[in-house]
């Protein structure tokens, strides 16, 4: 079984749901806590030890790729004024030369069309693509779950999560087969279906193990789900010649692309994290209790609620 190095993350969204922050920065770099959102993906595909990171971006997009360069005059700076904590939070995300490349998705064909684009990047090889929107906490980051089965089982692994059966219109959704080491046979795919349609409430929560033939299949992919290329679509025909596993993901996932999954997602990091809890944790309650007492729309907050 041939081991997965590169991982693809796709950064070309327009980011509308976004609007007006997104303007003119790229929803990729709002901000959960102090990392940007697209940070948690790379981490996530570090830890689960890939080496490469393939972005497929768009315009308007240049300070992802600042952001994921060396910036001399902030390394000069901190390093003159012994600013060793912040050198290190610097250093410590610094990918190796040679390992990020962009490649450019020139029109929002669809999930289906910016992978198509990593095609020469990637090269013959299994993959990883994780959708940076979703933003995941648990003592294993979910790629290295994925990683883990697909360890046993090679071939194609998909990340699941189980959502309210009357959210199948949001997702890709699998159907459940047969169990296999910590996951289960994938017996179909449909990108968001009616819940009366739906094979299951499993759906596929934006991390994925690929094998590089769904190229092929996704430059003749005819358009789906919303009139774009559906990764989905062409993962259905893949499955037909090679096998799909499901790993379910025990951790929590964030979907930092709508607006509550964004702000709760900062919520739980920061109450995560040692450096904040104890700061934020009692204003958090007291604007929930605020709230609870029907005193919580801000032009109403004050003290003495
Ligand atoms: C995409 C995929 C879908 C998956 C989802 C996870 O949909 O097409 O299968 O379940 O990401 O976030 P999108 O959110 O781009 O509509």
């Amino acid at each position: 079984m041939k081991k997965v190095t590169k991982a693809v993350i796709p950064v070309a969204g327009l980011g509308t749901r976004f609007l007006p922050a997104t303007k003119a920065m790229p929803k990729e770099m709002l901000t959960v806590v102090d990392r940007p959102v697209v940070q948690y993906a790379v981490d996530e595909a570090r830890e689960a030890g890939i080496e490469h990171i393939v972005f497929v971006t768009g315009r308007n997009k240049h300070v992802i790729e600042d952001h994921f360069d060396i910036q001399p005059e902030l390394i000069e700076t901190l390093t003159r004024a012994g600013k060793t904590a912040q050198l290190a939070v610097i250093e410590e995300l610094q990918l190796d030369a040679g390992n990020v490349s962009f490649t450019r998705q020139q029109v929002p064909l669809g999930l289906g069309h910016a992978v198509w684009c990593a095609r020469d990047l990637v090269g013959d090889e299994p993959f990883a693509l994780l959708l940076p929107d979703m933003v995941s906490f648990g003592v294993q980051g979910c790629l290295a779950t994925a990683m883990q089965l697909y360890r046993s089982t090679g071939g194609n692994v998909l990340s699941v999560e189980q959502c309210d059966p009357l959210e199948t219109k949001s997702y890709g959704i699998v159907g459940k087969g047969e169990p296999v080491a910590e996951g289960f046979a994938i017996t179909e795919m449909v990108e968001k279906p009616e819940p009366s349609q739906a094979p299951s409430n499993y759906y596929i929560n934006g991390r994925y193990i690929l094998q590089p033939e769904i190229f092929d299949l996704l430059g003749t992919q005819e358009r789906g789900a919303g009139n774009e290329i559906q990764l989905t679509d062409a993962m259905a025909r893949l499955a037909r010649t090679q096998p799909f596993h499901a790993a379910p993901f025990t951790g929590r996932m964030f979907d930092t692309g709508s607006k509550a999954g964004f702000i709760e997602a900062n919520v739980a990091m920061a109450l995560a994290r040692e450096d904040l809890r104890d700061l934020v944790y009692g204003p958090i309650a007291e604007l929930v209790a605020l709230h609870a007492r029907g005193a919580g729309t801000p032009s109403r907050i004050n003290r003495s609620a």
